[in-house]
């Protein structure tokens, strides 16, 4: 498990913070009072957004079992993992394969505390803790390769992250900084927010969040395609993330897009 040093471990509770108002949607216990005020004015908001998490959380478990089985790969980097929440993305692809490897990656203090919980993986495998904001790919990387083969193919899972992160504060190239770094084969699995289906609710829960201090940003499906560029999308496309591959009658609509792309070439 490593971070950049002892101030990385300090927990403001002072303010909502988005891997914490997440658990509260989750029905976590790992968040604080302003977590949850801020939980619950975005559910007086719209009172789906608890299902839109679970949601999310779904469509992460089918995205990446569905390519430990159907791909092949057996290396996985996951940026903007959350508080652990089982079961955690190791647990479901080293089900499928115990000897996948996996490296988790999120700037919260909150989740490097409880980080421990992401490490118990298969003897076989391994799993691995990196404290780093996404927009330092190139340290990302670094670390990540300590662990990973970056010549044979990775899956980059980017889950509910990117709404967090402006295009002006290098979305864009983060995610394109990190894809020419993996090898061909690599897959590129993410969801996002959108306020193609219910905009006037989306434009007041960011406001919400941004009264929280909380940037967040909604993408049409045209903005969400930019991160595909250069990708094969795997079926269905970029659609709602429950309509990605559904195991089970989705819930309802949610705000979030989903979608997979492999990257072209011999992997
Ligand atoms: C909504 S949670 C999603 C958790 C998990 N990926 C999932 O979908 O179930 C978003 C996570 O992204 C993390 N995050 C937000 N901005 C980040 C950044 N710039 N660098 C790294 N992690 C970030 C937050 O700390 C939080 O844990």
């Amino acid at each position: 498990m490593t971070g950049t040093g002892p101030d990385d471990r300090r927990i403001d509770t002072t303010r909502p913070h988005p891997a914490r108002v997440y658990d509260w949607f989750l029905g976590g216990k790992d968040n604080y009072p302003v977590d949850e005020e801020l939980g619950r004015r975005i559910t007086a908001i719209d009172a789906g957004a608890p299902k839109a998490a679970r949601a999310n959380r779904a469509f992460m478990r089918r995205a990446v079992r569905t390519l430990a089985e159907e791909t092949g790969i057996r290396q996985f980097l996951d940026i903007g993992t959350g508080i652990p929440t089982e079961p955690n993305l190791h647990q479901i692809v080293q089900s499928v394969a115990p000897d996948a490897r996996v490296v988790y990656v999120d700037n919260d203090p909150i989740v490097l505390a409880h980080a421990n919980a992401l490490l118990r993986g298969t003897p076989e495998g391994v799993t691995e803790y990196v404290q780093a904001d996404a927009r330092d790919p190139l340290a990302i990387l670094r670390r990540a390769a300590e662990v990973l083969d970056l010549d044979r193919p990775v899956a980059l899972s980017l889950i509910a992250l990117l709404h967090f992160i402006a295009d002006e504060d290098g979305a864009h190239d983060l995610v394109a900084g990190l894809l020419d770094a993996l090898a061909p084969g690599s897959c590129l699995v993410l969801s996002t927010m959108t306020a193609d289906f219910e905009p006037e609710n989306v434009r007041r829960g960011i406001a919400a969040y941004a009264a929280g201090g909380v940037t967040l940003v909604a993408r049409s499906h045209a903005e969400v395609g930019g991160f595909f560029k250069g990708l094969e999308l795997l079926d269905p496309g970029i659609v709602p993330v429950g309509d990605w591959r559904p195991d089970t009658a989705p819930e309802g609509p949610v705000s979030l897009y989903g979608a997979v792309g492999r990257k072209p070439g011999p992997s």
